[in-house]
Formats: C-alpha cells, structure tokens, sequence
C-alpha cells in the first residue's frame, strides 16, 4: 500500500448529530469573485479542503491577498486589477477551479498556465475553450486537457452560447468572462445546472439574469465585496443521508447547515422515490441560499428506475446513490448520466469494479449502471483516488457483511476534511491505514 486507505468494520448503527462542512462550488467562488471585487469580500463557512486552497493560492498569485479569520472564515483583498503569476496555477484535484479561472482570465490581459494533479490532467478542457475564443480569447489546451495556456488578450466580444451538456462549470465560466465583456453574455443550458455563481453575483450587485434557461450578465463590471455565509456542502452530507438511511438507529440522524439549493437536491428526490425518509427541518435563507437542517431516518429502500432530468440536479451524488441502490431490494436503473465519466475518475466503470469487488451484480452502460440490490460482502475496493467513491463506501461498510477496505482515500481532502472523524463520530467503525502498515 503507498497511499492511505480505510478499514471500515461493518454492523452498528450511525446515531448523532453533525454540522456539515461548507460547500466547496461557493467557496471557490467567494475566492474568484472576491478577487475581481471593488472591496473587500469576507467568507464565512468558508471550506479549508484542499481544492478551495488550490484556488486560494491561485488568487493569491494573481494579486490578491486573503486573510483568515477567527472561526475558519476569510476575506479577499482584491487587488486594483489582477497580475501575471510568476509560475504556473496548479488547480490541484479541482475541475472547477481551473474552468471557472480559465473564464475569468480570458479577457485580462494576463499571460498564464493553469495545470493540476495527474486526474485533472485528463479531463475535457475544450468545453470552457472552444467558447472562449469565440469570445476572443487566446488559449490553447494540450490535446483537450490541462496545461491550459492563456494569453493576454484585449477585451472579449460578448457571446450568445447554448451549451451542449448542462455543466455550471461551462455556464460560470462563461458567465465570469462575460463580465470582463463589452455586453451581454447569454449562456443558455440543455437543462438545469447549479446556479451559484448567478446567486453570487447577483448578491454582490452584478446585474445578472437567470432562469431555468441559463444566466446572462452584462459587462463590463465588477463584483462588489460585502460578506457571505457559506452554507454545508449538500455533496459532503450525500454520504451521511445515504449512511442514515441504510445504517440509522431508532432515532433519526441530524446533519445541521446543510445547503438546498434546488439545483443540487436532485438526490433527496431520488432518494424518496426508493423510499427514504428524510425531513428537513428549520428552513431558511442565508445570503440567496436555501440552508435547513435534515433529520434522517433508517429506511428500507427498493430499487427504481433514476429519472434522467435529475441527473444534472445530483451529479456528484451517483457514487453515494449507487451504494444505496446496492443495499436496496430490488434493480435501480441510471441512464443519461454519461457525465461521470469525466469526473475526478470515471464514475461509471470505478463504481461499477468497487460494487463487483463486495459482491454486487452490476450492468456497466456507456451512459449510466444498473444495479441489482441486495447484499455487500465485504472486500477490497479501489476508489481510484476519487474523494466520493471513498466516501461512499465509507457509509455503505455500516451494512456491508465482513470489513471493508477502501483504498487511495488522500483525495478525500480535496472535499471534505474531517470525514473520518465525522463518521466515527456518527459511529461508523472507520480507521485509516497509513502508507507502509500492513493493509
Ligand atoms: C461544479 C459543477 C459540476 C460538479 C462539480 C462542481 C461547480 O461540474 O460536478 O463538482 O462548482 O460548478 P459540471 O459543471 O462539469 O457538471
């Protein structure tokens, strides 16, 4: 073993309550818009995972400074216009950070290479390119993926764009180009994606437009600063909704702070079609986002046929729903969900040699799995350095038959430090098995 991984004892009930961790797409956002802002821009909730660092430092090269404040939170000193770094960006793990810096680059007259890790190193770059130059940017991408080149060019042409596929990657950084373009920048979408960046905005006083078509915004202009309250990260208490479900005692499990958007629940959805139950309680609103606290219950789910317009709407979630799909009764069928392909692993083909390697019956599709539910032995199951397979996993050895090893769990900072403890806290059996033990 040269990497970290778990062991994970099966059996027991997950029983408590936890605060949720901030959500990593707004706090890489406080940390681009606050460094294009006209003032000061401070964080609250603010996620210390490695991916938001990574954008962190790449503001800070940019010009930027950013302080930290007592209780985790930060602020963002923009600098009077942004700077050429002396080296390269590295994004790390993160997809977001390098697209939605890719879009606010292009038109700023700044020379720069963004790179990342060996996983963001082979992920499609294009998607955020091709639009780009069309709006006047000069970059080049190396056969589609990271390093990205830009070069400094002069303003960009706002642009009318219908995205292929319903990414608010795609969406936002267009939208952060736009707002250094001479108009108005359309961008429409194929279905609904996660809003934040045009809640973000529209909160710090761009002038902005969204609906269910896409989000336009009309440059040039600047964000203001002002103060943000970070909600938790719905995609961090996936895996304890689905490990409350599944592994739950008498009483439910609480996780407080949780964000709802609605463009990211699509897996409560899901979830109560397969029967579970999960309340949400104390309702409200922080700076434009839904927050509530989520009690959830253990609950027999069977298996269902996953609607394809909720996919966009809970698409990092597939790894924490495809577990409760194998510890359902019956088949669960995704389709159209071809996007997890290309995320920090291939969701699809890991998840489905994960699920095979405790046991489950699983159909590999181009465009999604099926799953046949039932039963988890345990065993070995390689995450491939994917920070939500790990996590998934996690939570399902509570049901598992014989201990579960998850292996290449580092990643799991990228998003969500703390889990361990998290989950020992809830009660899951958790130990990590450090690089030169005996896995
Ligand atoms: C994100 C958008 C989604 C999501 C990612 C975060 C964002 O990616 O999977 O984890 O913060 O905008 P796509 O836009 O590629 O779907």
């Amino acid at each position: 073993m040269n990497a970290p991984a778990w062991r994970v004892r099966p059996g027991g009930s997950l029983a408590g309550k936890i605060r949720i961790p901030g959500d990593k797409s707004i706090s890489h956002r406080v940390m681009l818009l606050g460094a294009i802002g006209t003032s000061p821009l401070e964080a609250h909730g603010f996620l210390h995972s490695e991916d938001c660092l990574a954008t962190r430092r790449a503001v800070e090269a940019l010009g930027a400074r950013v302080e930290d404040l007592p209780a985790g939170g930060v602020r963002v000193l923009p600098p009077e216009r942004l700077t050429a770094p002396r080296g390269p960006l590295d994004f790390g793990n993160s997809g977001t950070g390098i697209r939605l810096m890719t879009g606010l680059l292009a038109g700023r007259e700044i020379d720069a290479v963004l790179t990342g890790d060996a996983s963001l190193q082979r992920r499609p770059m294009e998607r955020v390119a091709a639009p780009l130059r069309r709006m006047g940017a000069r970059l080049e991408t190396s056969n589609g993926c990271p390093p990205i080149r830009i070069a400094a060019a002069g303003p960009l042409q706002p642009l009318d764009y219908a995205m292929p596929v319903a990414s608010a990657q795609v969406k936002s950084a267009l939208l952060l180009a736009g707002l250094s373009a001479r108009g108005r920048t359309v961008i429409r979408q194929p279905a609904l994606s996660r809003d934040h960046t045009e809640r973000m905005l529209a909160a710090l006083g761009c002038s902005v437009e969204a609906g269910d078509w896409g989000a336009a915004v009309v440059g040039p202009t600047r964000p203001r600063g002002g103060k943000i309250i970070v909600p938790g990260d719905f995609s961090s208490a996936a895996f304890f909704i689905v490990g409350g479900l599944l592994a739950g005692g008498d009483v439910p499990i609480e996780l407080t702070g949780v964000g709802l958007n609605p463009t990211r629940t699509g897996l409560l959805e899901i979830l109560g079609m397969m029967g579970g139950r999960i309340e949400i309680a104390r309702l409200r609103e922080e700076c434009g986002e839904p927050v509530a606290d989520l009690l959830v219950w253990r609950s027999e789910l069977k298996g269902i046929d996953v609607p394809p317009e909720l996919v966009p709407l809970a698409i990092d979630e597939f790894p924490a729903l495809f577990v409760a799909a194998a510890l359902a009764s019956g088949t669960t069928r995704v389709r159209g969900a071809e996007e997890l392909r290309v995320k920090e692993s291939d969701r699809i083909a890991v998840m489905a040699r994960g699920l095979e390697a405790v046991g489950t019956r699983v159909v590999e599709q181009p465009d999604g799995l099926l799953i046949e539910g039932g039963r988890m032995t345990g065993g070995t199951v390689d995450s491939g350095g994917d920070h939500r397979v790990a996590m998934s996993f996690a939570v399902a050895a509570a049901r598992a038959t014989a201990p579960l090893e998850i292996l290449d769990v580092a990643n799991v900072a990228t998003s969500f430090p703390g889990f361990e403890q998290a989950a020992a806290a809830l009660g899951l059996g958790i130990e990590t098995l450090t690089p030169g033990a005996a896995a």
